[in-house]
């Protein structure tokens, strides 16, 4: 047997059990680089056939080929086996926990501030015996103004004042102005006794740091026989009490409401001033008064009583309405009502 005959058969030999022992895909790609590759045996092997004569090289030639085709089938043979072993061992392996907590700690949420001053207030009312109404913020005219008592040329109904939506067949309709609507709305879907409460988004052409387009009120609603101003002077004295602690006074301004007879707007004692003896040292926040402004109040106007059907000479009651943002500015010492709006993840992650 010539020398290139006995190292093909040699090679022959060696190679499957070569491949076998590549426990890697990398292995394998090694071993057969060794054997196929440039400066492989195999190659080498071809090189050694210029040396031989004419007639052998040919049946040589053909030897070398079929080597070759062998040493290929062998190897991919054995890369499909390293392929299959490990696509068995993941599947054998246990399985992933997707109920493991992520790696990476997603920072959480909060509540925002508005919604956490219209829960607190909520809660207050609802302790005190205020069920939770609902209404449309796209309200009809009649039950935003008209059934509140205002005149048909009241400013608030102007197009500057108010905005006015497409007209759907039954009725002007517009963005509410304030949650006092929802009063109209129980009155005429029900007969007294009443006591509810209505927070929800109003709207208003108003734009500057303490008035924005959209902001939030929350609207109070008691109608029964026999109720009097003492009894909304009562239900403000607690929630002002509740709202911002102990021996925080009231007081009542007369004011002007076209939907309440007498009407007031109320003053709470400012909380930032307050000094432990209880006298207020007069701030910034309520401008060196003592006090602030939290709200509109007073007695249903019977005008109101009698467009929506009710008895004025039976029935009674009061109503007052408060902005949300005004009561979050004051808790929170923010001095821009549009901060609240704005999205910006510096403001509220401050909350
Ligand atoms: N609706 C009034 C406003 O938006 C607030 C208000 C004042 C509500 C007096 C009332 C009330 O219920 O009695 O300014």
């Amino acid at each position: 047997m010539s020398s290139i005959d006995q190292a093909l058969a040699d090679l022959r030999a060696a190679f499957p059990a070569r491949f076998a022992a590549a426990e890697t895909e990398q292995a394998l790609r090694d071993e057969n680089a060794k054997i196929l590759g440039k400066k492989g045996e195999l190659t080498a092997i071809l090189k050694e056939m210029g040396k031989l004569p004419n007639e052998e090289r040919r049946a040589t030639g053909e030897k070398v080929n079929l080597l070759k085709a062998e040493v290929e089938k062998g190897f991919e043979a054995r890369l499909a086996e390293l392929a299959k072993g490990k696509r068995d061992a993941d599947l054998a392996a246990p399985p992933f926990d997707l109920t493991l907590p992520g790696r990476l700690a997603l920072p959480r949420g909060h509540k925002h501030p508005i919604s956490r001053v219209r829960e607190d207030v909520v809660a207050i009312f609802r302790q005190m015996g205020f069920a939770v109404h609902d209404g449309p913020e796209i309200e009809l005219e009649t039950n935003n103004f008209e059934r509140l008592g205002f005149p048909p040329d009241h400013p608030a109904t102007d197009m500057q004042d108010s905005f006015w939506t497409e007209d759907f067949g039954g009725g002007r309709t517009l963005l509410r102005t304030h949650t006092s609507n929802i009063q109209a709305r129980a009155m005429m879907g029900q007969k007294p006794p009443f006591a509810f409460i209505a927070p929800g988004a109003v709207f208003r052409r108003d734009d500057d740091v303490t008035h924005s387009p959209m902001f939030h009120q929350l609207e109070a609603f008691v109608v029964d026989r026999g109720v009097s101003m003492a009894h909304l002077r009562g239900v403000l004295s607690e929630f002002a009490v509740r709202l911002y602690g102990p021996d925080t006074p009231v007081r009542l301004r007369p004011s002007y409401f076209p939907f309440v007879e007498p009407g007031a707007e109320v003053d709470i004692g400012c909380a930032f001033c307050k000094r432990p003896d209880g006298t207020r040292a007069g701030c910034n926040v309520c401008k060196h008064t003592g006090w602030i402004e939290i709200l509109g109040c007073g007695m249903i106007h019977p005008v109101v009583f009698e467009q929506c059907g009710i008895d004025p000479e039976e029935f009674t009651g009061f109503a007052l309405g408060m902005g949300l943002e005004r009561v979050a500015m004051l808790r929170y010492d923010v001095d821009d009502i549009r901060l609240f709006t704005e999205n910006d993840p510096r403001f509220l992650e401050q909350f």
